[in-house]
């Protein structure tokens, strides 16, 4: 039997795919859709202290390569949220308890303050009986205008993570916080930014990687505009363009960071082996977000049923089998898909020479000599 089972921060999930906390995370309705699909967890959309309505429209858009329909999504939505109380409140946390998933609340403070009075919040209504099993903390939306990405600026991300996890009231709440980071491209980026987290590993349980590509430009040549509203038409680039780079953030990190804190990869999975390939770098469970943006909740079933073929097609059972197992390339094992699936061409005027004519040509020329050879012998 397949499973899809695996743990973040030690909290039991049945299936290590859910949503990414991003469109069609914001009210309870989607959140219990999440819940009552094959999703593993539910998470919510990034909480502000006070509601917030968000950028000006359109700030969310589809992005397409060429004509080969869409790649991915592109968006600066500026934090549009219904405020750190709904998605702690009784009913919200009640309703997706009914749908029997873990409940993880994501908060993204427009300041350090803000942060801290959410956590003191959420550890009193978890106190009070709202089923929350984890808080992930956003260090990394690029959205919001006159703001720098945390995750970027190193000094300020480690005043962060030294205030949340010194936080007393959170800390008794017994919830494991985990933090979102920003794509890195740069390989001592990666280096401080995971010791910086290996410092509070007894805190900070998880990684979510990656966010967005921060302020990206999507350009229509035909009207000369940029084609979201906000920020000048930056926005975060998202889905299918995110895919290598979030795999490489998250082999990378998981080769850094301690063993005890789980990852959680997330960037551009569309499908069961773009969740499998994210395993194999090292994530122990995969959220999914601009796919679950175009298909709705219905995605978690078909990437779910897809990695499970893949898992019963190579002989795996759990995901311990395979994650974090990343070869290395070699010649003597890969087979290339276009070259397997290509009809042999036809021999060219070239080959069929030098295969054919031109060894007749040796053949006859040596035959000629020896006969000649065998003539001049008295
Ligand atoms: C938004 C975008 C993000 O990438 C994020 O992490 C949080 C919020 C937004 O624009 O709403």
């Amino acid at each position: 039997m397949v499973s899809l089972s695996t743990s973040v921060a030690g909290i039991k999930l049945s299936s290590c795919l859910y949503n990414g906390s991003g469109p069609k995370s914001g009210h309870v309705s989607d959140l219990t859709n999440v819940g009552r699909s094959r999703a593993g967890a539910v998470l919510s959309k990034s909480a502000t202290l006070e509601s917030q309505s968000g950028n000006a429209l359109p700030r969310l858009r589809k992005v397409k390569l060429g004509d080969r329909g869409c790649q991915g999504s592109i968006n600066s939505e500026g934090l549009p949220n219904q405020g750190i109380d709904y998605y702690i409140s009784s009913k919200v946390c009640g309703d997706v308890a009914a749908t029997g998933k873990p409940y993880i609340v994501s908060i993204s403070g427009l300041k350090l303050a803000d942060n801290l009075e959410m956590l003191s919040r959420i550890a009193a209504e978890h106190a009070a009986g709202s089923k929350i099993s984890a808080v992930e903390l956003n260090l990394a939306c690029p959205n919001i205008p006159g703001k720098p990405t945390i995750a970027y600026d190193f000094e300020q991300m480690a005043d962060i993570l030294k205030q949340v996890t010194a936080h007393e009231a959170f800390k008794a709440s017994g919830l494991p916080i985990g933090i979102k980071l920003a794509p890195y491209f740069d390989m001592p980026h990666y280096d401080i930014a995971a010791d910086l987290i290996n410092s509070h590993k007894d805190r900070i349980r998880f990684v979510v990687t990656m966010n967005t590509i921060g302020n990206a430009l999507l350009v229509d040549g035909e009207s000369e505009m940029a084609l979201i509203k906000p920020k000048a038409g930056f926005g975060g680039l998202a889905g299918g363009f995110a895919k290598q780079i979030a795999l490489a953030n998250v082999r990378q990190l998981s080769q850094r960071l301690d063993s005890s804190i789980s990852i959680v990869g997330v960037g551009g999975v569309q499908s069961g082996m773009d969740a499998f390939e994210m395993i194999l770098c090292g994530a122990h469970a995969v959220q999914v977000a601009t796919t679950h943006w175009l298909e709705g909740p219905e995605c978690f079933n078909r990437i779910t049923e897809e990695l499970e073929n893949i898992m019963k097609r190579k002989r795996y059972n759990s995901v311990e089998d395979f994650r974090g197992k990343l070869k290395e390339f070699d010649h003597t094992l890969y087979k290339d898909p276009e070259k397997a699936n290509k009809p042999k061409p036809m021999p060219s005027t070239n080959s069929m020479l030098l295969a054919g004519i031109l060894p007749a040509l040796l053949f006859v020329g040596i035959a000629f000599l020896m006969s000649n050879k065998s003539a001049a012998v008295p």
